[in-house]
This record gives structure tokens, sequence and C-alpha cells, in this order.
């Protein structure tokens, strides 16, 4: 199965892709994760994306292109993966179709720009490993603390209101356009945000006739 998650910001692509990867047993791939950590460790590319992911703006496409065919050459890509991000352009979608990337599904979570304004005041992130919550809906077992690695929760710079704003205005200008590409292709699969995790992990298996 090789799949793409679609979405807004905060629609939960990342929060589905962890567990679609359990169900599917192929590996989640995030560009949005990798950007992090490349910041994290100080690398060209993490020094070339900041300040993009900082303003909630797109990072260039040739750094993400770069990325992600790297990426899906490695070994435990073989069997198929979760794409969480990305393609997030035109160019990008175009680019990996020139590479020879093909797709089984595309799946679009569905979800209205005032829910993620209210949604993501309240997720919170593992600074340590990257692992996500939420005050609510989510919440780690002790207040404040990873459930998987003990490190520290915080808020991503990037979940600010004004920032999310942006966000959504790049996502329906660049992003949104993807989703006729893959109608043209009969990949496309719409699922409706559901208000628990599972209902909306459950909707999107039965989209995919599993
Ligand atoms: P990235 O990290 O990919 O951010 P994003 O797409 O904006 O998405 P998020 O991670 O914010 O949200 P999500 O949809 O994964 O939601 P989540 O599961 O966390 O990218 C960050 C930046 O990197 C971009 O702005 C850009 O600069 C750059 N970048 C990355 N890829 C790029 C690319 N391809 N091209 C160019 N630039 C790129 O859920 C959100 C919250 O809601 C959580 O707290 C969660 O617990 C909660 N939640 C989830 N589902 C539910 C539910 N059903 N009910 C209630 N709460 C829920």
């Amino acid at each position: 199965m090789k799949l793409i998650l679609l979405g807004a910001p905060g629609a939960g692509k990342g929060t589905q892709a962890e567990r679609l990867c359990k169900t599917l047993e192929i590996p989640t791939i995030s560009t949005g994760n990798i950007l992090r950590a490349a910041i994290k460790n100080g690398t060209p590319t993490g020094l070339k994306a900041k300040s993009f992911m900082d303003a909630g703006k797109l990072v260039p496409d040739e750094v993400i292109i770069g990325i992600i065919t790297e990426r899906l050459a490695e070994e435990d890509c073989r069997n198929g993966y979760i794409l969480d991000g990305v393609p997030r352009t035109i160019a990008q979608a175009e680019a990996m179709e020139q590479a020879g990337i093909v797709f089984d599904a595309v799946v679009s979570i569905e979800i209205a720009d005032e829910a993620i304004m209210e949604r993501m005041s309240g997720r919170r992130v593992c600074e340590s490993c990257g692992a996500s919550y939420h005050l609510v809906a989510v919440p780690p077992k002790q207040e404040g603390v990873c459930d998987s690695c003990g490190g520290r929760l915080v808020q991503r710079k990037d979940d600010a209101p004004e920032t999310v704003k942006n966000r959504l205005e790049v996502y329906h200008k660049e992003t949104e356009p993807l989703k006729a590409f893959y109608k043209e292709r009969g990949l496309l699969k719409p699922v409706e945000n559901q208000k628990g995790v599972e209902d909306t992990t459950q909707a999107i298996l039965r989209a995919l006739g599993r």
C-alpha cells in the first residue's frame, strides 16, 4: 500500500499516519518531522528550512523533492509507505510522478478551518521524540510528560494562532489543488474528520476497503 495523507495543518495526518502504519505494517514518512529533526541537528537542510517553517510558509520544492526521493529509495519502503504532509504542491506531485513514484490511494482528511483553529491551541508535542498529544482529545498520562519517552511536552512554534492562519491560507492556495490532481487520476478518497481519533482511523480504513 502506497498511501498519501492529505489535509489541512492540524487535520490529524500525523496522528492517523502513526496509527495506520501499525495496522498496515508500512513506514510513515513525514516531511514535517524530517525537517524538524534537521533543524534540531543544525544540518544545512535544517538551516534552509527553519525560517520558512517558523513563518508558516512552505519549504522550497527542490529541498522537499530531494528529501523525499532519497527517503523512498530506502529498504524499508519496498513494500509501501504512508506519506504524511507530502506532496504539498502540484510541482512536488509532478516531480514524484516523473520519478516513477506511484500511489494506490490519496486520503484527504476533511475538516473545517474553524475546527483547526480551536484544535491547534490544544496540541502539545514531545520535544525529544516528536510524539503528538492534545490536551483534551489525546491527553498524556502525566501532564506535560511524553508517554513514550518521558520527554517534555511543548507547544510547536508554528501553532501560534497567527501562524496557523498563514498555514491555512497556504494550504488552500498551494495544497488543496492536489485534490483535483489526484481525483483526475482516480486516487482521491475524501474522509470526513470524526470527533474521535479512533473513529477517524476506522473511516479511513473503510475508505481503503480494509
Ligand atoms: P507538518 O509538520 O507536516 O505540519 P502540517 O501539515 O501543518 O500538519 P500538522 O503536523 O500541523 O498537523 P497534522 O495534520 O499532522 O495533525 P496532528 O495529527 O498533529 O509541516 C510543518 C511545516 O514544515 C510546514 O508548515 C512547512 O513549512 C514544512 N513542510 C513540511 N512538509 C512540506 C512539504 N511537503 N513542502 C513544503 N514544506 C513542507 O493533529 C493535530 C492535533 O489534533 C493534535 O493535537 C491531535 O492530537 C489532535 N487530533 C487529531 N485528530 C483528532 C480527532 N479526530 N479529534 C480530536 N483531536 C484530534
